[in-house]
């Protein structure tokens, strides 16, 4: 593999998923892959769990990381040609990211939407020109439209929890956010789902709150959330924001926040994180026995180490 960026550049879901579980079972396993080769980690926005998740992988690897908070503490990039820059931006990208490919051998980008333009967000601009210009391998740490390492933990988890002989069925529900929140982590989830075939797929969100048939296609579309939840053995919930008009949030479907009566007895409940209590979901919900949103997290790790080895093998 030599980039991450979606599931299509994953050549086999499963292998991936089982070598991820062998890495859990023996973090060091492959101490040495690593060696004298440096990870770039560069956030143009915040994070919690890619950023920590991603330095435990590589340190487990024998990789050294090093964390660039270029959203915060870079200088601004300009990424339009031929333009006089006599404005706020002070680096042209094509400089930036090349002088990048100097210092690391592989470079993980977290560059979310601007929500303005979709045009400009699906054709992943930002994340493109530092393929570009770096010249180096690109790991996603979560760009404008997907967020792969995440939906890599999240089959993870539905792994480990789903020890049955038929195919899960699982809901991805819509849950209200009072901000407009970008559509990736659905994005993924929905395609990843789909790519993977393991399971019995239903997508349900209020009018409005469409997702790009390009992910969802394979899975059964809903604007009635008690039908999707019916049976579902895994709900994953999430906010994004509206399709069309493109990065709003429209008024109302309040009462789309999943609360326990919502459950069946056996639902296991999940979410990304960071996640905004009694608002996506009822604090009732995340404190009980359905929550496996810490275990989804913890299973970040080992989908970056997974990623990073077989990314390190290509190099
Ligand atoms: N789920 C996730 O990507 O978390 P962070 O934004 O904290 O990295």
């Amino acid at each position: 593999m030599t980039h991450f960026r979606s599931a299509h550049d994953v050549p086999n879901i499963p292998d991936l998923i089982d070598e991820a579980l062998a890495f859990k079972t023996d973090p060091r396993r492959e101490v040495r892959l690593g060696e004298g080769k440096t990870l770039g980690l560069v956030f143009l926005n915040p994070s919690t769990r890619t950023r920590l998740s991603s330095q435990i992988a590589a340190q487990n690897l024998g990789l050294n990381s090093v964390v660039f908070n270029a959203g915060s503490e870079g200088w601004a990039l300009e990424f339009a040609d031929g333009v006089p820059m006599n404005g706020t931006t002070v680096e042209h990208i094509r400089e930036a990211a090349a002088v990048l490919g100097q210092y690391f051998d592989i470079i993980g980008l977290r560059s979310f939407p601007s929500l303005k333009s979709r045009e400009e967000d699906e054709s992943e601009m930002v994340m493109n020109a530092y393929l570009k210009y770096s010249g180096k391998p690109m790991l996603s740490l979560e760009s404008a439209t997907l967020h792969p390492l995440q939906s890599l933990a999240d089959l993870i988890t539905i792994r480990e929890r789903w020890l049955e002989k038929r195919k899960p069925r699982i809901a991805l529900t819509w849950a209200p956010h009072m901000k407009p929140l970008p559509h990736c982590v659905a994005n993924s989830f929905a395609q990843w789902v789909n790519a993977w075939g393991g399971a019995d797929f239903t997508i349900a969100h209020p009018e409005g709150y469409d997702l790009d048939a390009q992910y969802t296609h394979g899975a059964h579309i809903t604007h009635n959330q008690e039908e999707a939840l019916e049976g579902a053995d895994f709900v994953y919930v999430k906010n994004w924001s509206s399709l069309e008009p493109y990065g709003t949030v429209l008024p109302g479907n309040l009462d789309w926040m999943l609360t326990p009566e919502k459950l069946g007895v056996n639902t296991r409940v999940m979410h990304c994180l960071p996640v905004r209590r009694d608002l996506e979901l009822s604090a009732a919900v995340l404190d009980s026995a359905h929550s496996i949103v810490v275990q989804q997290a913890g299973n970040r790790v080992w989908a970056a180490q997974a990623v990073l080895a077989q990314m390190l093998k290509n190099l």
